[in-house]
């Protein structure tokens, strides 16, 4: 006869991502208002300067990264440099101090998440981020939880297709591991 014991510790990983995938909070459409009122709208969807100009961290490892008041110089020392919200950004340079910009996603301290993978497989920033060249304010898109993350990481064996690379099916059970995501 099987121990009940063996029975909960096959059941129990299961049962254990199903009642954290239903209860973990979500921050979903958090839009914080910014120091200085800098716009993706305009920049990544009028002007189509490509994520990785400024997110250049995406690629290389866990830090999307948000560039330094200096890469904004690079164009308004010429363009608009009387715009007030552009004094800002030049004051911050002057003064050496960073723009402090507020924070929107943000995972608790016991989950680990890595931008290099996700962007060396072909998983664009608008599949989590959502359509951010249209965004005036960026909002949280996904809600980050648990559960989201583990259903991709299951379902990416299935999905083909644009923006998404085919994770082999072996791949994909690795991917559900606890250890993946925390260590
Ligand atoms: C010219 C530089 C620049 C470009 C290009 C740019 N961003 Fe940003 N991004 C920023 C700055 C500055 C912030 C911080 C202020 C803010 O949240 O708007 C930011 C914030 C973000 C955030 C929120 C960070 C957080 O705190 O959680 C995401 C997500 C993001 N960008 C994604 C993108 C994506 C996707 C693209 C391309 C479609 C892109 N960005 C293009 C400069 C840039
Ligand atoms: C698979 C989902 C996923 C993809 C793809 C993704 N991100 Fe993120 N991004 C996240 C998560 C999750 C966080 C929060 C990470 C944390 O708190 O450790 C985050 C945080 C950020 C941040 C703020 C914190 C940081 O890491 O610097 C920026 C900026 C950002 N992403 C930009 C981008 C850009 C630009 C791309 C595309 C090149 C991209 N992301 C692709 C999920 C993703
Ligand atoms: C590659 C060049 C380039 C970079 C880098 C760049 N900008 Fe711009 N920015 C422009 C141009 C060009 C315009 C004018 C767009 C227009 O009027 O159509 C503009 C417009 C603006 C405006 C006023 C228009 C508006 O309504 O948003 C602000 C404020 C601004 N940028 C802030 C920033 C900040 C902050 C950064 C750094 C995070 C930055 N820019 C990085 C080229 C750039
Ligand atoms: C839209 C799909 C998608 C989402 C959402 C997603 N991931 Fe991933 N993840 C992937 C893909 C694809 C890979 C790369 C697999 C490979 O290298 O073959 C990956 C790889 C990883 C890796 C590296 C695994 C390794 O050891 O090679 C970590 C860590 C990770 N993801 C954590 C997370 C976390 C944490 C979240 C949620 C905050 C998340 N992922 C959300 C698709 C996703
Ligand atoms: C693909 C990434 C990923 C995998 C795999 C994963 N987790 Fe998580 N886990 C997360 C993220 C992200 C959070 C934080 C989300 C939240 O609390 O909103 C989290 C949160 C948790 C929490 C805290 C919940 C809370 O309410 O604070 C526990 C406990 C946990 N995970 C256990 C596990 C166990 C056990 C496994 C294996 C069966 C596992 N995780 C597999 C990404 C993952």
């Amino acid at each position: 006869m099987r121990s009940p014991s063996a029975l909960s510790r096959r059941l129990l990983p299961a049962a254990l991502v199903l009642v954290l995938a239903a209860c973990e909070p979500t921050n979903q459409g958090y839009a914080p208002p910014q120091p200085v009122n800098y716009s993706h709208a305009v920049h990544a969807g009028g002007l189509r300067i490509p994520c990785l100009y400024c997110h250049f961290g995406a690629e290389r490892g866990r830090h999307a990264g948000i560039p330094p008041a200096s890469v904004c110089l690079n164009c308004h020392r010429q363009v608009l440099p009387d715009h007030p919200e552009v004094a800002k950004v030049r004051a911050a340079v002057d003064a050496g101090k960073p723009i402090p910009w507020v924070r929107i996603h943000q995972l608790p301290d016991h989950a680990y998440f890595n931008h290099k993978p996700h962007v060396a497989a072909g998983v664009t920033c608008q599949t989590c981020h959502g359509p951010v060249e249209e965004m005036g304010r960026v909002s949280q898109h996904a809600p980050l939880t648990m559960g989201w993350c583990i259903e991709c990481h299951r379902k990416g064996s299935e999905r083909t297709g644009a923006g998404f690379a085919t994770i082999p099916a072996a791949q994909a059970n690795r991917l559900t591991d606890c250890a993946v995501c925390h260590h």
